[in-house]
């Protein structure tokens, strides 16, 4: 990692904050707010220190140079935590997320083939339909003048789009009033999010009545992943012209599980359809959340938006093509920004696979480290007036303001072997649902902006965000 000149400091005598006996720094960090203690240590103890959770140490790293070599070095230098493997495979969800080695490699290619570009464009048509009916559910919303809880319904969304695309059923949560399938998810994340930051694993002995809800949303979700499992398996043995060129996740999945040697197992079916589905869903819900909490901040970035959609798609028509999204240069550039200071995954936890030299000092293998992406994409040094909310920044010539402007430094999706497959998938929907929120809809918060807070929940949220939205008159 680092030239070793001099004999590498000690991980034992890097700085940090004090903790107490047996705790360490645990009572510090209150988990929703977890990233926040730590972007704030590390204004204090510079870009490598370390605190201990419990009888764990944590070394917490924020330096850009550092990040992006332990982000490259997968999976055999770095691997994401063994509580985090431990905890996914106590759910039966350790899919490719939570893999490592070979298990990873072989998971890694079928949901990249399932995620390509390629099926995205031929899926478009029916993203637009999904993107219509939150439409229709916002001039709902609008004629009642009931606020939006934006989170929510755009998780109907994205959970819409990912089971049409990786399981080619279409559960049409965004038009369904009853129980969905969101419920079952929403259990997953806090929980994971508790027992991967966990001192002592205390499931294992007692379950505490979001343990017990856990496992039944599990349960539940097993059982409906089974069911499409059996109807795609029903829709290869009708069409065998399928096992050739299978048209979704779970057909090519299926079809490998088949093929001799594959070594895929049922129980990994189930674990990367659930993978897919929790991956798909808060991530990027929650960015257009925050865009939608910016949109609300900065007026002017709004009207912006709004012109150069309305230049590009004519108002109150439906988006035409996928061409037409990728011509939107600010809105672009309001994503980008607002990924920047407001990512999902503001840190990232992994641990070296051997003993390693971090700046110039001596990691121990298996200790784990959190990289904190967000602290160093909103640095000064890397992004010129680091904290400031500027769409501008992306845009062409910014970089000739004199600014630094080191895009190197901004990995909302990761990097390395092991970048966000769903990147594009993600990015698509973005730009479909914004651009149809900034033709149709007037803003405005429904709570005290100042009320909306980051909250840590395996990812970032927006909490206390509330809009009413108005139908856009077009003059
Ligand atoms: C704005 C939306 C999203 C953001 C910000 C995001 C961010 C991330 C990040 C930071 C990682 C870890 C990357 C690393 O370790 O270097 C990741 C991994 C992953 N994401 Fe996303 N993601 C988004 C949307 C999606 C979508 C839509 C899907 C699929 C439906 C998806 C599927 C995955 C999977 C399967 C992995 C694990 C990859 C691996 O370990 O090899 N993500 N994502």
């Amino acid at each position: 990692m680092t030239a070793i000149a001099n004999t590498p400091g000690r991980f034992r005598d890097l700085p940090g904050p004090k903790g107490l006996p047996v705790l360490g720094n645990l009572l510090q960090m209150p988990l929703d707010r977890f990233h926040l203690v730590l972007e704030q240590w590390a204004e204090q103890y510079g870009s490598i220190f370390r605190v201990r959770i419990g009888p764990h140490p944590l070394a917490v790293i924020s330096d850009r140079e550092a990040v992006q070599k332990v982000l490259v070095q997968r999976p055999n230098g770095f691997r994401r935590t063994r509580p985090l493997e431990a905890a996914a495979a106590e759910m039966r969800l350790k899919g490719v997320f939570a893999a490592e080695g070979d298990d990873w490699r072989r998971q890694r290619r079928v949901v990249v083939a399932a995620l390509k570009l390629a099926r995205l464009r031929l899926f478009f048509p029916k993203l637009a339909v999904t993107v219509g009916r939150l439409q229709q559910r916002w001039e709902r919303a609008a004629d009642s003048g009931e606020p939006v809880d934006p989170c929510r319904d755009l998780m109907r969304l994205t959970v819409d789009v990912t089971m049409q695309l990786a399981f080619g059923v279409d559960p049409n949560t965004l038009e369904t009033s009853g129980p969905v399938i969101q419920r079952h998810l929403d259990k997953v994340f806090p929980v994971l999010h508790r027992r991967v930051n966990a001192a002592f694993p205390y499931w294992r002995y007692f379950r505490l009545p979001s343990d017990r809800a856990l496992d039944r949303a599990l349960a539940s979700l097993e059982d409906e992943v089974g069911e499409m499992v059996r109807a795609t398996r029903e829709r290869l043995a009708a069409d065998p012209g399928l096992r050739v060129s299978p048209t979704n996740f779970l057909e090519a999945i299926l079809v490998a599980l088949e093929a001799e040697d594959s070594g895929f197992s049922d129980a990994e079916i189930f674990a990367n359809a659930g993978t897919l589905l929790l991956a798909g869903e808060d991530t990027t819900a929650n960015t257009m959340a925050w865009m939608i909490h910016h949109f609300m901040q900065y007026p002017e970035h709004f009207e912006r938006a709004r012109r150069e959609v309305d230049d590009v798609i004519a108002p109150a028509s439906a988006v035409e093509t996928i061409d037409q999204l990728e011509r939107l240069p600010f809105l672009d550039a309001f994503r980008d920004e607002t990924m920047r200071l407001k990512p999902v995954a503001p840190v990232a936890l992994l641990e070296p696979l051997e003993d390693v030299v971090i700046l110039d000092h001596m990691i121990p293998k298996g200790t784990q480290m959190a990289m904190l992406l967000r602290h160093v994409a909103a640095s000064d040094r890397h992004f010129g007036n680091g904290s400031r909310f500027d769409p501008e920044r992306w845009l062409a010539g910014s970089e000739t303001a004199g600014c630094p402007h080191d895009t190197r430094a901004f990995v909302p999706f990761g990097a390395g072997p092991r970048l966000c497959p769903g990147r594009n998938l993600a990015l698509l929907q973005i730009r479909a649902v914004i651009a149809m929120l900034c033709r149709n809809f007037d803003l405005e918060p429904a709570g005290s902006p100042g009320a909306v807070t980051e909250h840590l929940a395996f990812t970032m949220l927006p909490a206390n965000l509330s809009v009413r939205l108005r139908r856009r008159q077009h003059i």
